[in-house]
């Protein structure tokens, strides 16, 4: 399959092709970010070509859709935080520069072939789009239980750019246009390197900063629960996006990811157990209300059989979650 990742410098961006690599139904991969990703290392030999482009302009979208490709992972956005600080980045970036991809992707494969592609007497499907949503595409008033028939009612500008383009797939399949996966992530911890502008970022920064030794802010209550999943499980069910058959989703595209509901107090208590006690100590509460306000209204618990009866897998439990960071990054505890 011939593949272009979005998004590829960035956190889950790096991790899905190391997997892209190392999964032999991938031949010719294609990545592509603001800042220009790097190869990870791997044994396999295989044509990885790293691209720098702004997706936000047109011309480096049609550059990089070729109408060879399988499929297109968009994982390339801004985050929450930053998204709700600048509204207009987050449209051109999180809303704007996706139509335009899913556009090149329907001119590519349908309007240029006079609207019908044929092999033989078999219609030849759109180019698979697997695109990264969030559980941000929920907020308010919620159901004790999320599910993919709860209304979303964005309360974050982020939230409302997944949902434009969750809806903008979903009519994309239905014409045949493309054939397109929408995975709404959980917050995706541990996180290692730099906080990013996520509202959220402060999840990975309670458990990395103190493994590292540094202090680290809570700016939420303990109580407050979450959904997270590990960046392994999400990288697997991206993977697993591409194998399911278009049949089984239907008219609605998207999948809440599973997750696993913790409270900040458990993710604490996991890093402590897994960690040492002493790294808890690193972590000082600083309330920050707009963090609060963002995070809180995003919901920590989903039901999840659409996801389970597709094939999809979940996390084993948060100290889980804490012992394959620390093995993924190779820190000493
Ligand atoms: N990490 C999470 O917890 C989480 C949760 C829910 C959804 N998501 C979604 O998953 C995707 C990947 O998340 P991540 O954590 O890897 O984010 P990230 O910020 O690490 O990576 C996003 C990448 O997009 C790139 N980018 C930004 N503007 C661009 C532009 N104009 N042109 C080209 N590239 C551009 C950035 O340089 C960055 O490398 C995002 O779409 C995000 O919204 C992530």
């Amino acid at each position: 399959m011939k593949v272009l990742v979005t998004g590829a410098a960035g956190f889950i961006g790096q991790k899905l092709v190391s997997a892209l690599i190392a999964d032999p139904l991938y031949t010719d991969i294609t990545i592509t970010d603001i800042i220009l990703p790097k190869t990870p290392r791997s044994p396999e030999e295989k044509p990885v070509t790293a691209v720098l482009s702004n997706l936000a302009t047109q011309a480096d979208r049609e550059m990089l859709v070729t109408k060879d490709l399988d499929v297109i992972f968009i994982l390339h956005g801004i985050m929450s935080g930053m998204a709700e600080k600048n509204f207009e980045s987050g449209m051109m970036v999180n809303f704007d520069s996706t139509r335009g991809l899913l556009e090149c992707a329907r001119k590519r494969r349908w309007h240029e072939s006079r609207n019908k592609l044929f092999i033989g007497a078999q219609v030849v499907p759109g180019i698979k789009v697997v695109f990264a949503s969030s559980l941000a595409v929920f907020g308010g008033t919620l159901p004790d239980e999320v599910t993919e028939r709860t209304m979303p009612t964005p309360s974050t500008s982020y939230g409302m750019q997944k949902m434009l383009c969750e809806y903008l797939i979903n009519d994309y399949s239905r014409r045949g246009y493309i054939d397109g996966r929408t995975l709404r992530f959980p917050t995706v911890v541990v996180r290692p390197g730099a906080p990013s502008g996520a509202a959220s970022s402060f999840v990975s920064g309670i458990i990395r900063e103190p493994l590292n030794n540094l202090p680290s802010v809570l700016p939420v209550s303990r109580d407050m629960s979450l959904w997270v999943s590990s960046p392994r499980t999400v990288v697997s069910n991206i993977l697993h996006a591409v194998n399911v058959p278009a049949e089984q989703l239907g008219e609605m595209r998207q999948i809440n990811l599973p997750g696993i509901t913790v409270t900040v107090k458990e993710m604490l208590e996991a890093l402590g157990a897994v960690g040492g006690e002493e790294r808890v100590e690193l972590v000082k509460e600083q309330k920050d209300e707009t963090v609060q306000r963002i995070v809180g209204s995003w919901p920590a618990r989903f039901r999840i059989e659409r996801a389970m009866d597709l094939g999809f897998v979940g996390d084993g439990g948060f100290a889980q979650v804490v012992k394959e960071y620390i093995e993924d990054e190779g820190i000493l505890v």
